[in-house]
């Protein structure tokens, strides 16, 4: 069966990400492997991964459409701040499914918004918002009612999260 799986924040090849945010990695090399073998170790290749923006950095629109061809799975993209200038190559397009400033999927009866940024935005036909930018290392709250999920991959041990790990609490 297909599994669902978010991500976000990833910053692939950003090499400053490692100490503005503390990840334990001597290298970008060693933190782009590592993220890598971690996503592919989870995810296969007819899964679905949602991907909540911030890609990659300091890299080409190849290098990315290269690395995303090597990661499992069938690719939908939330845009950050830091894949716009990206979007309008047909070669990045054709990496996803669709690419998006938000969207909503349903799950369990409930309807989870997927954002870059955390929404100030929830009316009552939404249930959970699933966004990363802020890199904090904790993911997971709740709000009047709102459930609050931080996917990035500074909350998830560098790899992408099931919705079946995300359900549980
Ligand atoms: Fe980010």
């Amino acid at each position: 069966m297909r599994k669902i799986f978010f991500t976000g924040c990833t910053h692939f090849n950003h090499t400053n990400i490692i100490r503005y945010c503390g990840r334990p990695f001597q290298t970008v090399e060693e933190m782009n492997l590592v993220m890598a073998n971690n996503w592919n170790n989870k995810v296969a290749e007819n899964d679905l991964v949602y991907m909540l923006g911030d890609i990659a950095l300091c890299c080409s629109v190849d290098w990315i459409c290269d690395l995303l061809k090597k990661l499992n799975g069938e690719k939908v993209l939330i845009l950050g701040n830091h894949d716009s200038r990206l979007k309008r190559y047909s070669l990045f397009q054709n990496q996803f499914q669709s690419i998006n400033k938000q969207y909503i999927i349903e799950y369990a009866n409930q309807n989870i918004l997927l954002t870059h940024w955390k929404s100030t935005m929830i009316d009552r036909s939404i249930q959970a918002n699933f966004y990363c930018h802020n890199h904090s290392k904790t993911n997971e709250y709740k709000v009047e009612n709102v459930i609050y999920y931080n996917v990035g991959v500074d909350a998830n041990k560098f790899a992408p999260v099931e919705i079946n790990e995300i359900h549980a609490w």
